[in-house]
């Protein structure tokens, strides 16, 4: 037996870190919406460079506290000690430079930078140190900032550059930086640093950049403002405000072909990448020195930061952080806390044409008003103006909300079918597929020629095999348990149903003509699944039920004798409950093996899982897991002799009209008793597979993953304190992300490689319900 109380109050390293009170309150407001950050630019997400890269986001507890994280290959150091450091004061924004990364305090407006090694002093030189400023850049080896509140209403400021310098000894220092005369008399509105260069938006128009390495940039003097501007080492990319494109300078092998034809509201540069958020569906580009299939698909993100290698983003579903490489990456481990972080930077007044302000109560924490220290202050982000493929816009950009974007499959009317028309998404090939068949029913029950033809095809050739076991026994002549009838009969389609049936009241004897109407003569498009038995099919019958038809092939017919049929009734007979598909019926008329189930409308577990059916949040996940095991533990302990499933997978967990988990094809051979106990065993092993890929959203076995194992991936992390590495992504993490850390840790039980040593499935059906009982806080 296992020892719960040892399970389940064990604390994980990870959500510890989740959301540590700190200090502090108050307040910040800023002008600019620049929610991008990479080398040298300003966001609520941001990245130093160099060897110890570090992340650091603004957190979404209210609170605005610092949250960072760097490169955990280093095994020495445990997952929570990379994230660092705990005490900074909150921040109403970020922006990384070599090593070292700065901070606009969000009570003061100062100025603050850190060296990203760990130390928190202040690295901002003294006579800058009282100055307010509402816009900071990181370079490389120097900061600049714009003068101003972070609490006016000013837009606009002249610029302060101070020098950070790494001694041998590693320790940092800085200076104040001097500017030239014809930058210190501009005004700015924005600004990005690079390796020894800085450029920023200037009053006049157009972009200015100063510092020892700017002239060759090449950045020409164009008049207009730019939504968004990012510098890398050598070269500088930014979107005007008027025209779709985005416009590089500089070392022109960072930016090749930078996106045309796109529309980004913010960018981000890495050491030879740059990526962007697109305006319509906030998805990734990026482009420079990138493989593009590591870039996220299908999340759109409000906010993204660059290192030299890596990025990350804040997904617009759910907050959570999201990062990926770029080509040439040295092997890093960037594994981003599980915290919510801030979708932007605080600010004042409305947010304007084409941008809504953040509603916290989207993340159903109770407590949580607003993401600002200062209640008054809002997030404000731009709309998406379209949704990504296999999604339709289904409520435009308010104020107060984004654009929503819907399932195509929920796609109800016109006002959705062009957009989702012209998608080939599985969900909505499904969908159409689904509706031509309905066509196909229709037209076919119509047309009374067409099933009478079908009749005859089906049944003139049955009359033959069915004669020659007539020697045999009589019993399959009908309806099996029925009494024999004569053949002739059973050909005109007119035997009642048997009045005698094998488990009275259990499982009623259908017609076989009944059957073939109600799955318009067992054609294709009625079709459900097809195993190596035979096929099963939906069926409609007469007094509208929908059941699932489950009917031999020949060959099955051929290698199985009645008797078996017979016994395999049995078992299936003393089985019932609500988490096994159950036996409704059966029909052995005609030499067939057909048997009738409950129908599960929802599909295999492993469709929704994997396939094109709608992706399960985690409540669910979590129901379905602990359903799955009381099946099984119904089958491995209160049948009566008791059955062990032998082929326990996400397939073979079907879900019912209320989304109920229903155990199905469990194994009707009757082994010996050690043989029943190894095959107990194995199916538990093969639970916790289904309980990994629920908690992964991974396929069992996936040959474009490496390892293709799902136990080979997950079993050492989670082993090494590391489960909240495989927790499925794509759907939104609730706020605790505990009870998915203890269901990997119950998975981890049922994979021990030694079978002595795996819990028995009862033990999992009481800790995924106590886990279910905790509930889950979305
Ligand atoms: C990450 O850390 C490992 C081990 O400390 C190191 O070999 C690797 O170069 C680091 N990667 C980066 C990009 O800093
Ligand atoms: C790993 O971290 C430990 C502890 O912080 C540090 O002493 C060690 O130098 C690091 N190793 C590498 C290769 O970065
Ligand atoms: C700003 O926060 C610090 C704590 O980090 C606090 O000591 C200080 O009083 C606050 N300043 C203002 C003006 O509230
Ligand atoms: C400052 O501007 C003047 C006039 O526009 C120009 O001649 C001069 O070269 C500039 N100085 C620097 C250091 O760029
Ligand atoms: C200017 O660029 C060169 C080459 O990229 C670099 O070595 C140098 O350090 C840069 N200058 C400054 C002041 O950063
Ligand atoms: C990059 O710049 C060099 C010289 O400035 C030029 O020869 C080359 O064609 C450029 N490459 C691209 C892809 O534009
Ligand atoms: C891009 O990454 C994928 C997956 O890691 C890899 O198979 C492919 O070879 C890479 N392509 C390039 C051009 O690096
Ligand atoms: C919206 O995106 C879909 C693809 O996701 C595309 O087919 C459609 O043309 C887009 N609509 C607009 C107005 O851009
Ligand atoms: C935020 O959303 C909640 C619930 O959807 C709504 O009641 C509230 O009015 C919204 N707040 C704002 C400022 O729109
Ligand atoms: C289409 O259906 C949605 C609900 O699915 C509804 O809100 C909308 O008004 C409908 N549009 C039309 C044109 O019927």
């Amino acid at each position: 037996m296992i020892n719960f109380p040892k399970l389940f109050p064990s604390l994980f390293p990870l959500s510890k870190f989740c959301f540590l009170p700190f200090l502090l309150s108050l307040v910040s407001l800023l002008f600019l919406l620049d929610l991008a950050s990479g080398i040298g630019s300003m966001g609520p997400i941001s990245a130093s460079y160099g060897q110890n890269g570090v992340f650091c986001a603004i957190d979404a507890s209210g609170r605005q506290e610092v949250i960072c994280w760097g490169n955990k290959t280093n095994t020495s150091v445990s997952t929570s000690a990379s994230l660092y450091p705990a005490d900074l004061p909150p921040m109403a924004a970020l922006s990384g430079g070599a090593g070292f990364l700065c901070g606009i305090v969000a009570n003061t407006s100062q100025a603050y930078c850190w060296d990203s090694k760990g130390s928190n002093s202040d690295l901002v030189p003294p006579s800058y140190k009282t100055n307010s400023y509402f816009h900071i850049a990181a370079g490389t080896t120097h900061v600049c900032a714009i003068r101003g509140s972070y609490y006016s209403e000013s837009h606009w400021g002249s610029v302060d550059c101070w020098d950070i310098f790494r001694h041998s000894n590693d320790y940092l220092s800085s200076n104040p930086s001097y500017l030239d005369q014809n930058v210190s008399t501009l005004v700015f509105q924005k600004v990005v640093s690079g390796n020894g260069f800085s450029c920023g938006v200037a009053r006049q128009g157009g972009i200015v950049c100063w510092g020892p390495n700017s002239s060759r940039l090449g950045v020409p003097v164009t008049q207009g403002n730019f939504v968004s501007l990012a510098a890398g080492f050598d070269s500088v990319c930014a979107v005007p405000e008027n025209s779709g494109g985005t416009k590089c300078w500089g070392f022109n092998s960072s930016f090749v072909t930078p996106p045309s034809g796109i529309r980004l509201v913010s960018l981000t540069a890495g050491a030879r990448h740059f990526c962007g958020i697109r305006e319509d569906d906030h998805g990734i580009e990026c482009w420079g020195n990138f493989n593009s299939s590591l870039i996220p698909k299908g999340s759109g993100f409000l906010a993204i930061a660059s290192s030299d290698y890596v990025s990350c983003g804040i997904r617009e579903a759910d907050l959570v952080l999201d990062c990926w490489f770029a080509s040439g990456s040295p092997p890093i481990d960037y594994d981003p806390p599980l915290q919510l972080c801030s979708p932007g930077l605080c600010t004042s007044g409305s947010c304007g044409e084409g941008k809504f302000a953040f509603n916290a109560s989207f993340l159903s924490e109770p407590d949580l008003t607003s993401l600002c220290l200062r209640k008054d202050l809002k997030i404000c982000s731009p709309c998406g103006s379209n949704c990504s493929e296999g999604y339709f816009p289904s409520s435009p950009c308010t104020e107060n909300a984004d654009r929503v974007c819907t399932a195509c499959t929920l796609c109800q009317n016109s006002s959705c079918w062009d957009v989702c028309g012209m998608q080939s998404s599985p969900e909505f090939k499904h969908q159409h597929l689904h509706q031509f068949h309905q066509l196909l029913i229709i037209i076919g029950s119509s047309v009374a020629g067409f099933l009478l033809i079908l009749v005859a095809w089906y049944l003139l050739p049955r009359v033959l095999p069915t004669k020659n076991k007539e020697g045999k026994k009589g019993t399959f002549a009908c309806c099996f348990g029925a009494k024999p009838q004569p053949e002739v009969e059973a050909v005109s389609d007119v035997i009642p149903p048997a009045a005698i049936v094998q488990c009275p009241g259990i499982a009623q004897v259908f017609r076989l003509s009944e059957l073939k109407d109600a799955t318009n003569g067992f054609k294709e498009f009625n079709e459900l699944g097809r195993g190596s038995n035979g096929f099963v099919y939906k069926a409609v019958l007469p007094d509208g039920r929908q059941v699932a038809v489950k009917r031999a092939n020949a060959a099955t017919i051929i290698q199985t004798n009645s008797r078996e049929f017979e016994m395999e009734l049995e078992v299936l007979c003393s089985v019932r409950n609500g988490n096994i598909v159950n036996l409704l019926g059966y029909c052995a008329e005609m030499g067939e093996r057909i048997l009738v189930y409950e129908y599960m409308p929802h599909g295999t577990l492993h469709d929704h899982l994997h396939g094109g059916l709608a992706p399960l949040n985690w409540p669910l996940r979590l129901k379905i897991a602990m359903q799955a095991a009381k099946g099984l533990e119904y089958l491995h302990n209160e049948v009566v002799p008791p059955i062990a499933h032998r082929d326990v997978k996400s397939s073979k967990i079907l879900l019912d009209a209320d989304m109920g988990a229903r155990i199905t094809d469990f194994s009707l051979i009757a082994p010996s008793e050690s043989d029943l106990n190894q095959d107990k065993r194995a199916d538990v092993y093969n639970f916790g597979i289904v309980l990994l890929e629920i908690l992964s959203g991974r396929k069992a076995h996936d040959t474009e993953c490496d390892p293709p194992s799902i136990v080979d991936w997950a079993l050492p992390l989670i082993r090494h304190g590391k489960a909240a590495a495989i927790i499925d992504r794509y759907i939104a993490l609730p706020r605790n992300v505990e009870p998915l850390l203890k269901l990997a840790d119950i998975a981890e039980l049922a994979l021990r490689e030694d079978p002595s040593r795996r819990p028995i499935i009862s033990d999992f059906a009481l800790m995924l319900e106590l886990l279910v009982k905790e509930g889950l806080i979305l």
